[in-house]
């Protein structure tokens, strides 16, 4: 599918929502839904790279799906392992960087070993950059700052938005331009509270496993037609 764009955003955020409702309408456990969905974001990585988005942050696990069933929860920890350990040699051949925004605490040592390994593997590595939000919450990365900035010593007439920037899970990394939701729900449920400030969001009813590259076209296309102000009175 041919498409001229006048601007590709820079940064995309995307929340991967609608796995459990996808197998649910097929009869299937909810755990093939998420199996399906780890699956697509290889097949939706492909499609940024080829339209030259050059950082991706996709939101794979909030801190809040702690409360869900013990054995989804157990179910997910285990797919993205066995996810990590199949594509991480080609991701790597294709020159993604991974990187991960989020706690590492409450994560067992294996699959933090494996997530370590990656991000070491894969970092001087620069088509695409894909950040994983893995037991990510906004709120907790605030809180995470926080204490950061004052353990560094900081005093109040210090704190700016820049240092608080700084000190988040994504310093150095760009505000998110677009954040895309699948399956229709119209709330950020925790995503980049802080980083998403002025970015457009985008939500389709499609469920993630079937979000394709036709489906990202018609966010980018959608995103094109977007006057950002910032603020101001004029586009930006
Ligand atoms: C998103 O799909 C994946 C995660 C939150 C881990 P859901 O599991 O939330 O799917 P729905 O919203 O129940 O359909
Ligand atoms: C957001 O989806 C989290 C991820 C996609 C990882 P949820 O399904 O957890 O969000 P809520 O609970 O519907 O807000
Ligand atoms: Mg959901």
């Amino acid at each position: 599918m041919g498409v001229a764009l006048e601007r590709v955003p820079q940064h995309v955020g995307i929340i991967m929502d609608g796995n459990g409702r996808w197998a649910q309408r097929r009869g299937l456990p909810r755990l093939a839904g998420h199996r399906a969905g780890v699956e697509n974001i290889r097949r939706v990585l492909r499609a940024c790279v080829e339209l030259g988005i050059k950082m991706l942050t996709i939101y794979a696990f909030s801190t809040e799906n702690w409360r869900r069933p013990e054995d989804e929860v157990q179910g997910l920890l285990n797919i993205f392992a066995g996810v990590i350990g199949r594509e991480l040699e080609d991701l790597h051949r294709e020159g993604v960087q991974l990187r991960h925004i989020g706690r590492l605490e409450g994560i067992s040592e294996g699959l933090k070993a494996q997530v370590l390994r990656a991000i070491e593997l894969t970092r001087h590595n620069d088509r695409l950059i894909l950040n994983i939000a893995f037991n990510y919450g906004g709120r907790a990365e605030i809180v995470d700052a926080v204490k950061a900035i004052i353990q560094a010593g900081y005093t109040a007439d210090d704190v700016t938005e820049e240092l608080i920037s700084r000190y988040l899970y994504t310093a150095g990394c760009p505000d998110p331009d677009l954040i895309i939701r699948t399956s229709g729900e119209l709330r950020t449920s925790n995503f980049l509270i802080w980083q998403a400030a002025y970015a457009e969001y985008y939500v389709t009813p499609v469920l993630w496993p079937d979000f394709n590259k036709e489906e990202l076209i018609k966010a980018l296309v959608d995103y094109n037609t977007r006057e950002r102000r910032f603020g101001d009175i004029r586009p930006r």
